[in-house]
């Protein structure tokens, strides 16, 4: 019997060839114009799952995206992992700025550029590429499967939600895999041990009922724009401290093993600065290490903030409206809800003279810690190991996916986050680009993960 990696290196260019059709579907899910390619890619990811040997495979369609799912339930007394993965990518401004087109998948150093390469087309695709090498080697696979693919990741959905919160039976596993984080270091395989939650919201200005000329009302009328970045300026200090009252009550130290922990690995800051963030200088708040900074403590940030005149050349307006999209990213034992309503009296209390600011709140996600001796993590973290030669690190990512509290709310599951992506990936920006050779170590190391969860004691 041929054994799954060996299988999986008789597919190697099959499966990169439906690595790139996959990034070549432009399923961005924020964008109502992309709705028949949001179709198209939950087709694709359907029709790869009964390519991989699952059953029962279907699209869940509801009210927003569809959702993916299949299943293998033929392994009785055999541990049952449930793998997530999204096939929606975030949008691709500014266009400008690829090298080569973001849908047309383009090696470039061993390296696949394209819109979604590693969030998450290609950690989810390397999941299912394990599956796939599984069955073929030996007709099943080592432990009982259910798949999950959704669609609205990116934009905070709530169709996987519902269909988690209302399906805990069909749905009931002993642990989650999720592929859609990033690695400490090239060839340093780690396991994400936190992530942060989110409150995004959208914040709408107003000032005078109409816009008004800034020479004839200027020095009397109340500005939109102006009033909502006054009223931004109060939320934050300049060394990164968030001012909203009540805003840090619930946050919590990292252990000790912890920060001990984090102080074994090895890490550059100068390096980080340069090389990742890209930037004169690090920013946030002092006392606080890289690493807690982005996976302990939370943040309060302004995405955007359309208003007023952006045309070419100059206009003399006093705008009547403005808005922002802002969000706080939370760390554990933060509430969303509770958080939102601190926004809400702040705003109340703050705003500028003459300007009322609406808060609508867009999406929330708890953050979530994985106990790093959970049996499926220690045995995440063997299979890692023997896959790639190397002691697992184990660190917290400063991002979300809104899935994974849900996984432990309403299945009382642990998430095995085990990603493939690299630091320099660029997710969400231009030139997002995911390692070939991560995706093919990526599918070994899913194999060898469900074998040894499937192999007796
Ligand atoms: N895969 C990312 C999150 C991520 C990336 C976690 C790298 C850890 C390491 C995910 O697709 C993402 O971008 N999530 C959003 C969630 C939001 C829209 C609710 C995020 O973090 O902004
Ligand atoms: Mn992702
Ligand atoms: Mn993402």
């Amino acid at each position: 019997m041929p054994s799954a990696s060996e299988c999986a290196a008789h597919n190697r260019s099959s499966f990169e060839d439906e690595f790139f059709q996959f990034l070549r579907i432009p399923s961005i899910s924020t964008l109502p114009d992309h709705a028949s390619d949001i179709a198209r890619a939950a087709e694709f990811a359907r029709d790869q799952l009964a390519l991989a040997g699952l059953e029962s495979v279907e699209l869940i369609e509801g009210d927003g995206h569809p959702l993916v799912y299949g299943e293998w339930l033929g392994a009785p007394g055999k541990p049952t992992i449930l793998i997530y993965g999204h096939y929606d990518v975030q949008p691709t401004d500014p266009i400008d700025e690829w090298i080569s087109d973001p849908f047309e998948p383009t090696v470039r150093n061993g390296q696949v550029y394209a819109r979604g390469a590693s969030d998450d087309k290609g950690q989810i695709l390397a999941n299912i590429k394990a599956l796939q090498a599984l069955r073929q080697a030996s007709g099943r696979y080592p432990v009982n499967v259910k798949v999950l693919i959704e669609g609205e990741e990116e934009v905070g959905g709530e169709a996987v939600t519902a269909f988690v919160k209302s399906n805990p039976t069909r749905l009931a596993a002993d642990a989650a895999l999720v592929s859609d984080t990033a690695m400490y270091m090239p060839d340093t395989p780690t396991l994400c041990t936190g992530l942060r939650g989110m409150v995004y919201t959208e914040w709408f200005a107003r000032g005078a009922a109409r816009d008004l000329h800034s020479g004839l009302y200027g020095g009397v009328a109340p500005n939109a724009v102006f009033g909502l970045i006054e009223l931004l300026a109060r939320c934050k200090d300049s060394g990164g401290r968030v001012l909203i009252p009540g805003f840090y009550d619930d946050v919590e130290a990292p252990s000790e093993d912890e920060k001990a922990s984090w102080d074994t690995i090895d890490f550059d800051e100068e390096g980080y600065r340069r090389n990742e963030v890209c930037a004169s200088t690090l920013t946030g708040e002092p006392g606080f290490s890289v690493f807690e900074r982005i996976g302990a403590r939370p943040t309060f940030e302004v995405h955007g903030l359309p208003g007023g005149f952006t045309g070419p050349g100059a206009k003399t307006v006093i705008p009547a409206a403005a808005s922002a999209k802002v969000s706080a990213r939370l760390v554990p034992r933060q509430n969303p809800a509770s958080i939102l309503q601190l926004m809400r009296e702040f705003v109340a209390e703050h705003s500028p003279q003459g300007i009322e600011i609406d808060v609508r709140l867009i999406h929330t996600a708890p953050a979530t810690m994985v106990a790093t001796d959970h049996p499926a993590i220690r045995t995440a973290s063997r299979a890692l190991e023997e896959v790639w030669g190397r002691k697992t690190v184990f660190i917290r990512s400063g991002g979300s996916i809104p899935v994974v509290g849900d996984f432990q709310e309403h299945l009382g599951i642990p998430t095995v986050l085990m990603g493939y992506g690299l630091p320099d990936d660029a997710l969400h920006a231009p030139n997002e680009k995911f390692s070939l050779r991560n995706f093919h170590m990526g599918i070994a190391s899913t194999a060898r993960f469900l074998e040894l969860l499937g192999a007796p004691e």
